[in-house]
């Protein structure tokens, strides 16, 4: 089973300078009958999400715990900072992390997935630095949506001046820029000039990829994204659509030998599982069957120790036995029109 473990996502925190619709962190209440049904007596805005414990940052001690155990493979490990609740880049001690993980594993190799519009040039500058003074391996993604008349309407409350600041200073001290550019309607016609500017500023790749919110409820999502209320707590809504059976489960955490950090120190198989516990529903419910009697803190025990629970034999098995809804749903095989698929949000360039 987990006889080492090659591939670690840590959210390092759920703090974010943005707000952003699509993601766990709010919910964002539309006009179409299907929110007045739901929640009659809201008014249309983003709304936090109580389910999603924000502002949580992990420990540095969890950091050594997990680096500092046998478990984790000291020839090659792949840390991906990317999150789902939150900016790593807003860790109060992001610098400090990369450091002591490249201590304790002078093999790591990095992804960082940030807004970028936040922090200081000087911080973004010492990352730069470091990742080449230490002849790291690494992709570090700026999430820039749109140019600076757009950019803000997904990633709201995020400054363009700010963004173009901390990328030159990235860039300046030497570190490799890749430019990660979603999709919307109000952004299609811009990405070949995105691309452009790219290159022009000097980042060595440029990513297009699909929004996860169709055009019609971005849309929605967007204009009705209202500012003076995204402090107020409710739950997201349990859309509990049912997930058809896959033909097969393509996992993503076994054969990548991946674990998914959360900042409370807890260790799940992936990033999905871990998003799920944010959304109510019969997908969560499941989860909550499946973690019943797992010890999964790092607060509370070793990686080792998390690693030979029995929850891993009980996950894997059913994966061929009886997979949930949430393994269907990311990581099931299709079969559409003939040809086989997974779902496209995760794993788009998967040729079967
Ligand atoms: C939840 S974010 C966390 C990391 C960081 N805060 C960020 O936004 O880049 C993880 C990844 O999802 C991407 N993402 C955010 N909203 C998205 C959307 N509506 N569609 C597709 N990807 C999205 C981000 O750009 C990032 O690559
Ligand atoms: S920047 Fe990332 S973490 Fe922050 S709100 Fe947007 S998608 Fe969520
Ligand atoms: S959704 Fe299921 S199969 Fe896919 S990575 Fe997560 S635990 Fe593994």
């Amino acid at each position: 089973m987990y006889k080492k473990i090659s591939v670690i996502e840590i959210e390092s925190t759920t703090a974010c300078n943005s707000f952003c619709p699509g993601c766990i962190r709010y919910q964002p209440i539309g006009t179409k009958p299907f929110f007045k049904e739901k929640f009659p007596d809201l008014e249309p805005g983003l709304y936090r999400n109580s389910d999603t414990r924000i502002n949580q940052h992990i420990s540095l001690e969890n950091i050594r715990t997990i680096f500092e155990s046998k478990v984790v493979n000291t020839d090659e490990v792949f840390v991906d900072l990317i999150g789902t609740a939150g900016d790593p880049i807003a860790h109060p001690k992001i610098f400090e992390i990369l450091q002591l993980i490249k201590k304790l594993n002078s093999n790591a190799s990095f992804n960082i997935h940030t807004n970028a519009g936040l922090r200081t040039p000087k911080l973004f500058a010492q990352i730069g630095d470091f990742f080449k003074s230490t002849n790291t391996r690494y992709m570090f993604k700026f999430s820039i949506d749109g140019l600076e008349d757009t950019n803000h309407i997904y990633r709201r409350g995020v400054s363009w001046k700010k963004i173009i600041e901390n990328a030159k200073a990235f860039i300046d001290a030497g570190g490799e820029a890749t430019w990660q550019f979603i999709e919307f309607p109000w952004n299609r016609h811009q990405i070949k000039e995105a691309e452009q500017l790219a290159r022009s500023m000097g980042f060595v790749g440029f990513e297009h990829r699909r929004g996860w919110v169709t055009d019609e409820e971005a849309y929605e999502q967007v204009e009705s994204t209202n500012f003076g209320i995204f402090n107020k707590e409710i739950k997201k809504v349990d859309i509990n659509e049912p997930v058809p059976d896959s033909l097969y489960i393509k996992d993503d955490c076994f054969s990548k030998e991946g674990i998914f950090i959360n900042p409370d120190g807890t260790v799940h198989p992936c990033c999905m599982f871990n998003a799920e516990f944010a959304n109510p529903g019969e997908s969560r419910r499941q989860l909550e069957v499946l973690y019943k009697n797992f010890k999964n803190n790092l607060n509370e025990n070793t990686l080792d120790e998390i690693m030979s629970e029995n929850f891993w034999l009980l996950l894997k098995n059913t994966l061929t036995d009886k997979p949930c809804d949430t393994c269907h749903r990311m990581c099931g095989v299709y079969e559409k029109d003939g040809k086989r698929w997974v779902n496209e949000n995760i794993k788009a360039e998967l040729v079967l």
